[in-house]
Order: C-alpha cells, then structure tokens, then sequence
C-alpha cells in the first residue's frame, strides 16, 4: 500500500519505492568521505550476494539508467575483434542490437516473435555455424512482454561453446532466481529501481572477475567503461566521476529491505501472487492475457484490449489515474494491447483494489465485453 497520495505505478520503471528508501535519500554524502564509501562497498557487496557471485563476480556500478549498464557491459566485455550475436523476441532485444550498431560493433540478431521464447538448440547451430561470434546477448524477462526467456538453456549452450554470455536481466534481477554458481554468464545487467525497488538513477553490471580482468581497452566510451570502473572502485572504493550519493543510499536502504523479505524468494513470492491476483481478477471481468501462463514472468502483464468499440486506452487510462493506479501503453509491435506491471512496492492488495478500479473504469465507459 502507497504510503502517501502519490499514485501507485503498477508500470515497472521507475516503480513505487517505500517510504523508507525514499527518505534514505534525505542526508548528503560527501563522495570521498568513509560514509559514502563503505556504503558503497556493502551496495557493490551485496548486490553480488543477490546474484549469488560471492568469490567469483564483482558489481560495477555506473551512473545511469539500465540502458547505461547494458551499453556499458556490452562496449566492455565484447572485444574489439569480436561478435555479439543478439537473441531478440522485444524491444530491449532490439536496443542491444542498436547499441551494437551505434558503438560499431559486429554483431548479428537472430528474431523470434514476441509471443514466442528464445531457443536454445537454435542458438546452439548458430554458434556452430559461425565460430566468429565471441559472445551471446539475452534478456531475461522480456519486459516487452512480460515473457520470461529460457536463460539456463541458453546459458548452457553458449558456455559448452565456450562464448560469453551477457544477459540483461534488468526486470527480473532480485525477484526471479537466477543464481551465478549454476548459470554461467560473463555479465548480468541490471538496475536499481526494479526488483530491488531503489529509486531509479544506477545502472550496473554483475560481471566475472576472470571475464572482466581481460577487458582492459575494449571500452569504445570512457564513462561507460567497466574495466576502468571496476580498477578505480578496487584501488579507491570511489567512483570516478561525480557518484549518484543519494540514489545509492536509497538503494542500500532497498537491498536491506529485499534481504528482509526473503532476498529473491520472497521477493519473487510476493511479485507471483501480486501477478496472480491481477490476473484471476481481470480474466473473471473477460480480459485475455498475450502470454500463456508458462510463459508468463511475475513482472508485468500484457492484455489484448477488449474488442469493444467503447474502450479506449487513453480514457482507460486516465480513469485508473484518477483511482491511483498508473499503468503502460502496450509495446507489442503488432496487436492492441496495454500493460500492467506486478513489481515495487505493492502487495496483492493493491493489486485487488486496482482490478475493481478497472472494473469501475469499464463500467464508467460503458463497456459491456472485455473479450479482444
Ligand atoms: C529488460 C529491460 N532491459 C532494459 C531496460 C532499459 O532500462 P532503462 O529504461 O532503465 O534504461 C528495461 C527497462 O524497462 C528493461 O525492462
């Protein structure tokens, strides 16, 4: 429950945050004070903790959205004479592509549809088939969607192949297992306004040591650098350039909060029934979800708008706005569809109180079948 009258963002990035992490931002930090630096320390600490990496990986934090930590690990780890091959069914597959093409970096992209998962035999015979390509891009849940790729499969493929892995988990990190000792990647990317609920404003990397200490010159940008990121937090504890101080201290005070709740079990438990809740709800007014149910991640949900020539988006949406509740547009490139998401700070609860505000929503516009 939304502890104040801001609305509840049932739209996963930025998402709602608790109070607490919010006021954790009310104090400055000086950057190179030992305040500031231990608390850095624990948040690079224990965000490889999440990942399970501990001995094996380290966090390299930088300053951004998720993106910046996508584009940072991609421009570090891929070397200069390698070649990404990106496993694309969403948008954020796409952006890996793009974010090769805008740094100049060989990569090919092999589609699937956005209802459908990646596959891991298909990415096996394209690794045999082009012994050039050094390293695979993934996303985890393809927020896109709300479909949650096969990740070990992948994952396993690609390391008997010996190639690096990268894979964006930006949606599903903290809240869907994924742990560093049974699934080999070089980086996991991530942030800190998703599942581990911190105000938005860090992107970072998980990255293997072994895989990160051989990326000495690969970075084509200076700020997103993760080499030379990860060299000065090593010699220094401190950031190169100017810290988000406040968004990390918001984010500590978040990590101690998901450890509370039962570090990614808990936290997944809650998002499952949150997802859960909205689902039972909206299926028994009609709605029909995109996704069938194992394919569906506990992150956010798309529906196929109802057929009825009374429903609107915008009206839908400014309805729910005004009970509270905000939610996302569709991102599906075909089909009508919108999006709402199951992650932050919200319980079933709200997840109940804003199904019967989509009931009062479709009731206000007069819509009688919810059916697409
Ligand atoms: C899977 C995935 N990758 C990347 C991003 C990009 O993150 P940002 O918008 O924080 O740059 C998102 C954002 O929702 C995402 O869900």
């Amino acid at each position: 429950m939304k502890d104040d009258d801001a609305p509840l963002l049932l739209t996963p990035g930025p998402l709602t945050t608790a109070r607490t992490t919010r006021e954790a931002m009310l104090r400055d930090w000086g950057s190179r004070d030992q305040a500031f630096l231990d608390l850095n320390a624990r948040v690079r600490q224990r965000v490889v903790e999440v990942a399970g990496g501990i001995g094996t990986h380290v966090c390299v934090p930088v300053q951004g959205s998720g993106t910046f930590a996508v584009e940072a690990a991609i421009g570090t780890l891929v070397p200069r004479a390698g070649k990404l091959l990106v496993l694309v069914n969403g948008a954020y597959g796409r952006r890996m592509v793009q974010i090769c093409k805008t740094a100049s970096i060989d990569c090919v992209a092999h589609e699937w549809q956005e209802l459908e998962p990646v596959d891991a035999a298909a990415t096996a015979k394209l690794l045999d088939a082009d012994p050039e390509i050094t390293h695979v891009a993934v996303v985890h849940c393809e927020t896109t969607t709300g479909l949650l790729n096969p990740i070990e499969a992948v994952a396993n493929v690609v390391a008997e192949r010996q190639r690096g892995l990268l894979v964006d988990a930006m949606s599903a990190f903290g809240a869907i297992e994924l742990s560093a000792k049974r699934v080999r990647y070089d980086a996991l990317m991530a942030s800190s306004n998703k599942c581990i609920e911190g105000t938005p404003g860090v992107g970072f990397a998980i990255v293997r040591t072994e895989a990160l200490a051989k990326c000495e010159g690969n970075a084509r940008s200076l700020s997103l650098d993760l080499f030379d990121q990860w060299r000065g937090f090593e010699k220094t504890n401190q950031w190169r350039f100017t810290p988000p101080t406040h968004v990390l201290a918001a984010f500590d005070r978040a990590l101690s909060d998901h450890a509370a709740e039962g570090g990614v079990v808990g936290r997944g438990s809650r998002y499952r029934e949150n997802c859960k809740t909205l689902v039972d709800g909206m299926r028994a007014m009609g709605f029909q979800t995109a996704l069938p149910d194992e394919l569906q991640a506990p992150i956010i949900v798309t529906f196929l708008l109802p057929r009825d020539a009374r429903f609107g988006f915008k009206r839908f949406y400014d309805l729910l706005a005004q009970r509270g509740f905000l939610i996302y547009p569709g991102k599906l490139t075909q089909g009508d569809t919108f999006r709402i998401g199951c992650i932050g700070q919200v319980f079933p609860d709200d997840m109940r109180r804003a199904v019967a505000a989509v009931r009062e929503a479709i009731d206000e516009m007069g819509v009688k079948e919810c059916a697409p």
